[in-house]
């Protein structure tokens, strides 16, 4: 199978793919689904003192409006969009297959009831916390510098956790181990230190969600075979798929944001692996084209 790259909204997409054929799955689905919630909510209270509205029996009401409630269905409205989606995730994965989903640290408690639900309680294996130190500090509390990344196995008990193939880190105090352990370095918990894409850095795409490719580089080679089948179906610049190639994995990834494709035909520019469906890179890549 050749690596392919859909310009699609994702749920169609994911439809029509066999399932148990994937072997890993990353997502990093956007917050902001786009979709803008019009309505403003108010309720009325009887208030005779600051009422601004006469009602029923001339009693005088103060208008109150419902933030809250607002709120809870726009939240509503992206649990609702991403059910779906992880529903034929956990469909496509081979038995033996895993999900890391990577979200915003104010959303990850919402999405972790929404993947209980749909994996099994059972089945959530970590929450990475994936820290970095970029970016203006708050003095009002502790400055937020960390995204979430949950892992659910499709079955607890047999899935890939390639531990050899783990990177090895720093000790924080190497001379407390002696120097053949310090030198060997040790294995990663389930908090990464990572920087940011810097900015301006050979990595960097320009798109604005951009994600660390070492980041990704440990999730592929710590989660899937050799040669096994990554999907990411929020692929955005295509971190994923750089991962991959460089791991000697293939990818599908997926995208409905024509900047995406453009930044993933620049980025995978040269590489003949890839079947492109339902864009053409080359508009891109092409100094002529319009
Ligand atoms: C946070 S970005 C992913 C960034 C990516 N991890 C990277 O390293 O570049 C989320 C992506 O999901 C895409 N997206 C949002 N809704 C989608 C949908 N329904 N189908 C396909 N892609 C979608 C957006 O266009 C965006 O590129």
């Amino acid at each position: 199978m050749a690596n392919q790259i859909y310009f699609a909204d994702n749920l169609s997409i994911l439809k029509t793919l066999p399932s148990e054929s994937i072997d890993l799955i990353y997502i990093d689905p956007p917050f902001n689904t786009g979709r803008v919630q019009a309505r403003t909510q108010i309720q009325t209270v009887r208030d005779e003192e600051n009422g601004d509205r006469v009602g029923f029996q001339g009693h005088s009401y103060r208008t109150v409006s419902l933030g809250e409630r607002a709120y809870h269905d726009q939240f509503d409205d992206y649990l609702g969009f991403l059910e779906p989606r992880l529903i034929e995730a956990r469909r496509l994965l081979k038995a033996n297959g895993s999900l890391y989903f990577h979200i915003d640290y104010r959303e990850v408690h919402y999405c972790k009831v929404l993947l209980d639900g749909i994996f099994g309680r059972d089945s959530f294996l970590n929450e990475i916390i994936w820290a970095y130190d970029y970016g203006g500090r708050t003095k009002k509390k502790w400055p937020a510098k960390h995204d979430n990344i949950l892992w659910y196995a499709k079955n607890p008990h047999d899935y890939i956790y390639n531990l050899e193939a783990i990177e090895r880190i720093p000790y924080m105090a190497p001379g407390l181990v002696g120097p053949e352990k310090a030198a060997r370095g040790k294995l990663p918990t389930d908090t990464w230190w990572h920087t940011i894409v810097p900015t301006n850095s050979h990595e960097k795409t320009g798109y604005p969600t951009q994600k660390p490719l070492g980041i990704l580089r440990r999730i592929v080679q710590a989660s899937s075979p050799q040669g096994g089948v990554v999907l990411d179906f929020f692929a955005g610049s295509g971190t994923t798929g750089a991962a991959c190639l460089e791991s000697g994995r293939q990818f599908i990834l997926i995208d409905d944001n024509p900047q995406a494709l453009q930044v993933m035909a620049k980025r995978f520019v040269g590489c003949d692996a890839i079947e492109w469906i339902g864009y053409d890179p080359t508009q891109t890549t092409t100094p002529d084209a319009g």
